[in-house]
């Protein structure tokens, strides 16, 4: 494998980072579930899962895309692109798809949660690689389901999804996330223990 396709693959995984990582840093406040039960009596969500990290999650998320898309763009029209970073398409087609890596992200720790706090885990009890993977498979899943749109509507002669993300670009992205993640979590717990 080349290097190109770990760099290509992290490039176009990294709204969803920053959408995740925005929804860590900022989250707290009123939870999406409103507080509420399921019929299990469980909560529907749980408390880890707030408006405030949806809202600067997605926001953070399209802000990152949207930069590296002028950046690639710009990279790409003085023949500097040499890596073969994509620029989502760039103005308009990236809206759409940008916003589905970010929000396909966080939807996908949503739905995550709804099936943990279902399994019976608590909120932040560990659930290995489904705690790890949840975002990456959300941003993957939504931009899938738009790129197919954006395909069959005919704003785009093929599918952004399959065009970029090839099955290698998969596998790094699935294999580097749960390496990143522990990481930043260890990183993320040692600093809170200091810090109070
Ligand atoms: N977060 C948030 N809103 C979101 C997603 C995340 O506020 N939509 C914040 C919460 O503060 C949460 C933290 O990010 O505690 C870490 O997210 P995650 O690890 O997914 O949540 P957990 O607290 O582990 O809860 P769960 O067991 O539901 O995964
Ligand atoms: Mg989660």
């Amino acid at each position: 494998m080349h290097y190109e396709v770990v760099v290509q693959a992290l490039w176009l995984i990294l709204p969803a980072y920053a959408a995740n990582g925005c929804a860590v840093l900022v989250g707290g406040g009123l939870p999406i579930d409103f507080g509420k039960k399921w019929k299990d009596g469980r909560r529907i969500l749980g408390d880890g899962k707030t408006w405030r990290g949806l809202f600067f999650g997605s926001l953070l998320g399209t802000i990152v895309g949207f930069s590296q898309a002028v950046a690639a763009k710009y990279l790409t029209e003085n023949g500097l692109n040499i890596i073969g970073l994509d620029y989502f398409e760039g103005f308009p087609l990236m809206i759409p798809i940008v916003i589905s890596i970010g929000m396909g992200a966080l939807l996908g720790d949503i739905v995550e949660s709804f099936f943990k706090r279902r399994i019976g885990k608590k909120r932040g009890e560990d659930w290995v690689l489904f705690d790890q993977l949840d975002f990456i498979v959300g941003a993957l899943c939504l931009v899938f389901i738009t790129s197919t749109f954006l395909h069959f509507l005919g704003f785009l002669p093929y599918n952004w999804f399959i065009k970029n993300f090839t099955p290698w670009h998969i596998l790094v992205v699935l294999i580097v996330t749960p390496a990143l993640h522990i990481t930043a979590n260890m990183t993320h717990k040692r600093f809170r223990q200091k810090s109070f």
